[in-house]
């Protein structure tokens, strides 16, 4: 498993010191001018050969990303955009880095900005994040008081850094929905193109990073690109933040490397599923939105991005939610459904009018109060609405309801059959349940 010297963040449980004098000692901010001087190309093509992808979800690669804002101003001025709205349920990483170790990610916000020609960071921050909002505050204003930020500062680029707070809304973690929010608008995704590398905040070249992609940035470059790039496995590279909720034994967040299977990652670090390895029905493996995976496929799976691919899921954020032989599966994925409802912000027809009809359907098969041949109506409304809509919300509510019926269809018969049972039984007349 990682070695102790590999990982980045090294506070993350908050047990040390989080100040800048805590951070510097633990080798943050270390060489920090070195690492500018050696040029905008150099670090973007450091970080292209690292492999890093990005943290939010989509795994984009994060180099490659850098490398689209234009290389000379054409009289706009460039931003950086850190995204920390971190909205996805089973999803809590970014909030241990800016409450425990800041100073990751405020190094990372001066590096990635002076890559991409940007004298100005915002880092949106999810409403309900009120310590951590603080905690980062605090962090920027003893970098502003040491002379590493502002004008003039000690790395001879002047640099800005505003924290932003949002009201606490997940459709603002998608990128240009946050990008209207951040200019004081209703957080309504727009549509692409024009990208944001060319048209984003205030019609402005603008990159948007995970807080995690961004604060890995400066440890990657000091270490080099080679020391990354080999943990891991090719295309899937690195260490990374997981999550791990539900039911196990000791549900935590911790930093391991890439490349290492479920069973080794829950036995490591979570002291094995709760009830032992036989009690594990299911797990969604990177966040809500992800296709929910059946325990056989989930065990010896690799957990990264190609590893869940590979077992029609997807790697997400890493934030794993586990669930025993004790879940009503059918009502946890209702559960995800009534989310995603919720948080449509209604755009869209598939979007707005599929959410909401995908949970009624749901909410009578966990009851069993449904026709079986509902079971495909419902998973071709569900492909209706997948890549039928501005934002990937969309998708995000049809995967789930597509992982329940390719994984458990026997389960929702069976809860059927059960209804239509017990209905007969007790002389209620009923259509025959094909
Ligand atoms: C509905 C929706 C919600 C999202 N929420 C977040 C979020 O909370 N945090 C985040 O980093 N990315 C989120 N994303 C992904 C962002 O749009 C974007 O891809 C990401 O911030 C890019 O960062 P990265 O390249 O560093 O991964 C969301 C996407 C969608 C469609
Ligand atoms: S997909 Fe849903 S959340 Fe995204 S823009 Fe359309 S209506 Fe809004």
């Amino acid at each position: 498993m990682l070695k102790d010297e590999d990982r980045i963040f090294t506070n993350l449980y908050g047990h040390k010191d989080k100040s800048l004098k805590g951070a510097m000692s633990r080798g943050h901010w270390d060489g920090t001018k070195a690492i500018l001087e050696k040029g905008r190309d150099w670090i973007i093509d450091e970080m292209k050969a690292s492999g890093l992808r990005g943290r939010g979800g989509a795994g984009f690669p994060t180099g490659m990303k850098w490398s689209f804002m234009p290389k000379q101003s054409d009289g706009r001025p460039h931003y950086l955009v850190v995204n920390a709205d971190e909205s996805e349920p089973g999803t809590c990483k970014d909030r241990d880095i800016m409450r425990h170790d800041p100073h990751t990610l405020i190094e990372g916000c001066l590096i990635a900005s002076f890559a991409m020609g940007a004298h100005a960071a915002y880092i949106y921050v999810r409403g309900e994040y009120i310590r951590e909002r603080e905690a980062l505050q605090a962090a920027i204003d003893e970098c502003y008081d040491a002379g590493l930020l502002g004008k003039n500062n000690k790395h001879g680029w002047d640099m800005d850094i505003y924290v932003h707070h949002g009201a606490g809304a997940y459709i603002c973690g998608e990128e240009t929905a946050l990008l209207e929010s951040l200019e004081g608008k209703k957080g309504q995704p727009r549509l692409k193109p024009p990208f944001p590398a060319n048209m984003g905040l205030y019609g402005c070249p603008t990159t948007v990073n995970n807080v995690e992609s961004i604060a890995v940035a400066p440890t990657i470059l000091r270490r080099g690109a080679g020391w990354f790039s080999a943990i891991g496995r090719p295309n899937n590279v690195g260490t990374k933040l997981f999550m791990v909720s539900g039911h196990v034994n000791r549900p935590c967040t911790f930093e391991e490397a890439m490349g290492h299977t479920f069973r080794e990652i829950i036995d490591y670090h979570c002291g094995g599923i709760r009830g032992g390895w036989d009690n594990l029905l299911a797990v969604i493996p990177g966040g809500a939105s992800c296709p929910i995976v059946r325990a056989e496929d989930m065990a010896d799976a690799i957990m990264d991005f190609d590893g869940m691919r590979a077992v029609k899921s997807s790697f997400g954020t890493g934030g794993m939610i586990v669930m025993d032989k004790s879940t009503d599966v059918i009502k946890a994925i209702w559960r995800i459904s009534a989310f995603f409802k919720h948080e449509s912000c209604g755009q869209c027809t598939p979007c707005r009018e599929g959410t909401g009809w995908m949970m009624r359907v749901l909410e009578r098969m966990v009851k069993g109060q449904a026709q079986k041949r509902e079971i495909d109506m419902l998973f071709e409304v569900s492909k209706q609405v997948e890549g039928h809509t501005i934002c990937a919300l969309g998708d995000a509510a049809a995967w789930p309801v597509q992982g329940l019926i390719r994984n458990f269809r026997a389960e929702i018969e069976a809860r059927i059959d059960q209804y239509t049972h017990n209905a007969t039984a007790h002389g209620a007349v009923l259509e025959a349940a094909e």
